[in-house]
């Protein structure tokens, strides 16, 4: 009887071992394949210019382009008024899958407040067109920075007219904020995509972006390329061992960038300059950005990311914490005060990309959003900080919220978007269980909300 038993144990151990090996094989490409490139053609001149942010100082800029397969002597042209400056750039050459190219940094720093300034890159006698941008107006005792999470464009998509239109709309906004998975995949083509979503956009105003997981390559372990800190040129300097951090003063608000895409004890080494950070911060605003949400909609996700992080946005005040990845909108007013008003953190997770997930609708959340994009402004200035959150397609108000200082120096709360009908549009496809069980969940969540709903599922 026992030999029966271990030989049916053991059959049953075998079936499992395959049935896991199998699985495994169906979804090897999903988790860890990288599609092979096409060799690419280098620039002849300086392209893809990118403008943003050096130290953690307002008055710095970098700004970063890429041209040829060689280093080259390059510099960056930077007038303001009469005045020309070469400001020497420095390069480095980098192999992708694709094949070599040469990036150059240039670095600007102790740049004069409210002062606009021109510029173009120089590479072999090469130049790029005259780019302009405009320094932090300390007079104006308030400034705005605009925020999209994951943008991951599809090839020839609308984020470049989406972005443009948003910035026109909001002329207030000084420099954008990306919660990271900017590009849909590491590679040339999506980058390319990439420079034409930011076209016009990151040349005249600084872009600043977090990593998220599609910078990066799959695979056991994953990789960020040499690439995405070559563009995004602040990790050069600001990046601890190689955790992309990087932290920004600007006006009475500081901003902490995280790289939440990392292992545990990447993690566990952003946890301590975070708490540093903090520590020492002298901000009246402390505002979070990380790819991955420290408070999941789709489930128990990111719970390394919540235990690493979230004690201490409570614990050293932070205002807001601006997420992405999940591909749906999602607010929650996360702190209460002694008598019961609520206060911060607050928690937003965003995004401005074709694709939309299925979320889960956690009752913790005062408001959802799906299957649209979104940005957000947030203006900061005195006792007050106000989020609003758009509609990118319409750019009608979809969300507001205003933190306010009282007169005990407590950062409390009011929701101004709770009387702002939600989106909950969606058409399930007949043939998708998963589909049909997210109709579900609406129908589930609009029947406990109904005072916050404006629509419902089609069936
Ligand atoms: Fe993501």
């Amino acid at each position: 009887m026992k030999t029966v038993r271990r030989k049916i144990t053991k059959i049953i151990g075998l079936l499992i071992f395959v049935a896991l090996c199998v699985w495994v094989a169906m979804r090897w490409n999903v988790w860890f394949g990288n599609p092979p490139e096409e060799p690419a053609q280098p620039f002849a001149g300086p392209s893809h210019v990118l403008l943003t942010f050096g130290d953690s100082d307002e008055l710095s800029r970098n700004i970063s382009w890429q041209c040829d397969t060689v280093i080259h002597p390059s510099s960056l042209q930077l007038a303001c008024g009469s005045d020309t400056v070469n400001i020497e750039a420095t390069g480095e050459v980098f192999a992708s899958r694709c094949g070599r190219a040469a990036y150059y940094v240039a670095r600007l720093r102790h740049l004069k407040p409210d002062t606009r300034y021109s510029y173009r890159a120089v590479t072999d006698g090469k130049a790029s067109p005259w780019y302009c941008f405009q320094t932090h107006q300390p007079h104006r005792g308030r400034f705005s920075f605009l925020f999209v999470g994951d943008v991951q464009d599809t090839i020839g998509g609308e984020a470049n007219r989406l972005l443009r239109e948003a910035c026109a709309r909001h002329p207030q906004v000084e420099f954008l904020v990306c919660g990271g998975d900017l590009t849909e995949r590491p590679t040339n083509q999506h980058w390319a995509e990439t420079f034409r979503d930011i076209d016009s956009v990151a040349q005249s105003m600084p872009f600043l972006n977090v990593t998220g997981n599609h910078d990066y390559f799959k695979g056991v372990i994953r990789k960020l390329e040499r690439r995405f800190p070559l563009v995004f040129s602040y990790f050069l300097d600001s990046k601890v061992g190689d955790n992309m951090v990087y932290t920004l003063n600007y006006g009475s608000a500081q901003i902490f960038v995280l790289d939440s895409n990392r292992e545990f004890f990447h993690l566990w080494t952003q946890r301590q300059w975070l708490e540093e950070q903090l520590e020492k911060s002298q901000a009246k605003w402390k505002i979070l950005v990380l790819h991955h949400p420290l408070y999941s909609i789709k489930g128990n996700n990111n719970l390394i990311q919540r235990w690493m992080f979230d004690d201490l946005v409570r614990q050293y005040g932070v205002d807001l914490v601006l997420q992405g990845h999940e591909h749906a909108y999602a607010r929650w007013i996360g702190g209460t005060y002694k008598n019961g008003a609520p206060a911060v953190p607050v928690y937003t997770i965003s995004h401005c990309s074709p694709k939309n997930y299925r979320i889960e609708f956690d009752e913790r959340f005062n408001k959802f959003g799906i299957s649209c994009r979104y940005y957000q402004t947030v203006s900061v200035g005195g006792d007050t900080l106000t989020m609003a959150t758009y509609d990118a397609n319409t750019h009608a108000l979809y969300d507001s919220l205003m933190v306010f200082i009282n007169h005990h120096g407590a950062h409390l709360v009011e929701d101004l978007g709770k009387d702002i009908p939600e989106n909950m549009d969606f058409t399930p496809d007949p043939t998708n269980k998963k589909d049909k069980k997210f109709a579900k969940r609406i129908q589930e969540y609009v029947t406990r909300h109904p005072e916050r709903i404006k629509t419902t599922t089609k069936n």
